[in-house]
């Protein structure tokens, strides 16, 4: 099946994932949000009927054990966490319809009955499982209180996760050679009964939503490994305190495990902001329950932003608990990618990061950031922050092209025509370009894409310099003054567009371009239609709309964060205790050590030298040890049109068992060695002394060329 495009006559909810209530907000952070009210702002612009919302995951062991550290009651540290939050996205205009939080009485009683719906519908039941326990301490060690060895790659991982190996969800038990995180006394392992979700029955269902499912690519082909390689049913309670009841019978005191009440926030959240508006104006149970709404029994758009480290929980056990208990399964999951520093990931504990109110506070305004954001780069690849990269593209595109464009043209206008310059219509090919924008607009919101939103404005900017450029209002306003009018009316028609097709990027500065082109209201209330209306309103003198990012300003904010960074850097021996929000935070992305790299090489090969080499995409079947090679493992590799022999030096640098099934780059024209008796015939590639190997980021199938 496949979706209608927007605007559909569904409502649609924008969700963006919650963030831990434990510590600051850093720009990596914002890359999710900012991309979720950017997509939803162009919702709203398309005219979809659209509610954002979030709020803050306040319970669960990455909050229980900071609180702890810092000595107060998780209720008051996650508390002054989330009022915190809730003034910051603000500040980026992140505008979400409702803020909400976990702990308050709504998403209790949803979560409640959610789980009770669960129950009825026989997808719990009980098990006995085995719980890690500080028995100096007296007590239970879940998820993040405790942290041993990962059973499956060997890595040092929490109890929740194998955040520094195979990045696998782990469920309790799991963790090897368990220490408490609080104590650091060893912990053993004491017998507990447990509700488990029984998510494998939903393993046929999950296949086909993921062929429904939408969005980046990232969170519709990952889950099917997961799937292939047979789903566990998940415990979806806790022994400890903080978090909310699991309801009924609960002789051990149990809670439910965060990732339950967590995305149900988003049904909560709805449900506030419905309050608050009238369900006339925002029906949330249109939009989350089947059958809720005569005209749309299946439920709204519901589209969910996250980051990509998160994909799991979205993809796999909330569709599930949704599927489970009749509500909206999700239309689309956008995954980001990372913010990283010179190769490696932003670290709240090691204040390796640009925090979110440091740029404020460095006396930028919020939509540069927006937009270089949501624009650098594909939404779901990790990109590298600087302060240069950011300052090039404030200086070139908006500064550059939008700026520059809109201050020459208003300025021109305001200066020549009293009211504004008349016509009754923008000329033919100035409409069709304007439509051309809307439509590019239209279609990037069916791609998921936010940067292709903001590709759509500078494009049109970039015409209407050209446009400005090519006619020379200037030099025709003494002697064919109508013609001069025509042509600046159709620049400020230009500028029209930009106001209402910028919104999503550059809020701000979009509603201060829309009171210079003195237009009616508010630009957050104009949609596509408007853009291609052609200008009636009394100008006002114009002013610059972005300011250039100075080379010296660029030094000093550079002076200040390598410090940062290499002070960090010197702490990276630290054991690292704290416990960011995972969304775009350290210790989850690549550590490459940046000063170790190379010069790049100055000798060039010809293009004709580069089409010699066969480089091909392929799936290695199987992986096994050779006699007498410490560091050499023979594989099989399928390159589509057949299946090579390829000696690799990966062993003690992979884990053997994961590597069947993995993607990988192949010199297939390599001259063929024999290695230890094996006949090599070909070459994986792979990037620095930990092999590092390298693969395709979407659906390219074995065999296909790498060009
Ligand atoms: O990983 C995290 O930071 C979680 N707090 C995200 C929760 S998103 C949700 F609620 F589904
Ligand atoms: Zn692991």
């Amino acid at each position: 099946m496949s979706h209608d495009d927007f605007p559909t006559d569904r409502p649609a909810v924008v969700t963006c994932g919650l963030p831990y209530a434990n510590g600051d907000l850093h720009i990596g952070h914002l890359r999710t949000y900012v991309g979720g009210d950017v997509y939803s702002r162009a919702l709203d612009r398309l005219g979809q009927e659209t509610a954002f919302v979030s709020g803050s995951d306040m319970h669960g062991t990455p909050v229980a054990v900071n609180a702890e550290q810092e000595g107060v009651s998780p209720e008051e540290f996650a508390l002054d966490w989330h009022e915190r939050y809730a003034e910051t996205f603000p500040k980026f205009n992140v505008d979400f319809d409702n803020y909400g939080h976990t702990h308050d009485e709504t998403n209790t009683e949803i979560t409640q009955q959610l789980v009770r719906d669960l129950d009825e519908g026989g997808h719990l039941y009980e098990k006995e499982i085995m719980v890690a326990y500080d028995p100096v301490d007296d007590q239970y060690l879940p998820d993040r209180y405790v942290e041993g060895t990962c059973p499956y790659c060997g890595a040092h991982a929490r109890g929740d996760e194998c955040d520094e190996g195979c990045q696998r969800h782990l469920e309790p038990g799991e963790v090897e050679d368990p220490e408490s995180t609080i104590s650091g006394n060893p912990a053993e392992y004491r017998e507990r009964t447990h509700q488990f979700f029984a998510v494998s029955e939903f393993a046929d269902y999950l296949s086909k939503f993921l062929d429904r499912l939408e969005g980046t690519s990232n969170a519709r082909n990952q889950p099917r490994e997961w799937i292939e390689q047979g789903l566990q049913d998940w415990c979806i309670t806790r022994d400890m305190d903080w978090g909310i009841d699991l309801p009924g019978e609960n002789p051990q005191d149990l809670v439910l495990y965060v990732w339950v009440d967590a995305p149900i926030e988003y049904i909560s959240s709805t449900k506030q902001y419905s309050e608050r508006v009238g369900a006339d104006e925002f029906d949330w149970e249109a939009a989350w329950k089947e059958g809720a709404s005569d005209e749309h029994p299946e439920g709204g758009e519901i589209v969910h932003v996250i980051g990509r480290d998160i994909i799991q929980h979205h993809t796999i056990f909330w569709p599930a608990m949704l599927e489970a208990t009749d509500h909206a399964e999700p239309r689309a999951v956008m995954a980001s990618g990372f913010v990283t520093l010179g190769g490696k990931g932003f670290s709240t504990s090691r204040d390796r990061a640009v925090w979110a109110d440091e740029y404020l506070d460095e006396g930028f305004h919020p939509d540069p950031l927006r937009y270089y954001l949501a624009t650098n780069g594909g939404f779901q690849q990790d990109v590298d922050f600087s302060w240069e990269k950011f300052a090039e593209r404030v200086n070139t595109e908006l500064v550059g092209t939008v700026g520059n464009f809109l201050y020459r043209s208003l300025l021109f206008a305001h200066r020549n025509y009293e009211g504004g310059p008349d016509a009754d219509a923008p000329s033919d090919d100035v409409a069709a370009r304007i439509d051309e924008a809307v439509e590019e607009f239209a279609a990037a919101v069916d791609d998921y894409s936010v940067r292709a939103l903001g590709d759509a404005v500078t494009d049109l900017a970039r015409y209407g310099n050209e446009y400005i450029q090519r006619n020379e209002p200037w030099k025709l306003v003494d002697e064919e003054p109508a013609e001069a009018e025509r042509v600046i009316y159709d620049c400020v028609a230009i500028a029209k567009a930009i106001a209402v097709l910028f919104e999503p990027l550059a809020p701000e500065k979009s509603e201060r371009l829309w009171d210079q082109l003195g237009e009616p209201g508010s630009v957050h209330d104009a949609t596509v239609d408007a853009a291609g209306e052609g200008p009636a309103g009394d100008l006002s003198e114009p002013t610059e709309l972005f300011e250039q990012v100075e080379d010296e300003r660029v030094e000093d904010l550079n002076e200040k964060l390598e410090a940062r960074v290499a002070e960090s850097e010197a702490d990276e021996t630290d054991d690292d205790d704290e416990e960011g929000s995972s969304a775009n935070d350290a210790d989850t992305t690549d550590d490459t050590d940046m000063t170790d790299i190379e010069p790049l090489s100055d000798d060039r090969i010809s293009f004709d030298d580069f089409q010699e080499l066969d480089i091909r995409v392929g799936r290695i079947e199987d992986a096994v040890g050779i006699d007498g090679a410490d560091d050499l493992l023979k594989l099989t590799v399928d390159l589509g049109a057949e299946t090579r022999t390829i000696v690799a030096g990966l062993k003690g640098l992979h884990d053997v068992d994961d590597l069947p099934d993995t993607k990988v780059i192949v010199l297939a024209n390599m001259e063929k060695a024999e290695l230890f008796g094996v006949e090599s015939n070909g070459m994986v590639l792979a990037a620095g002394e930990d092999a590092d190997l390298l693969t395709t980021y979407e659906d390219a199938a074995p065999g296909t060329k790498v060009k």
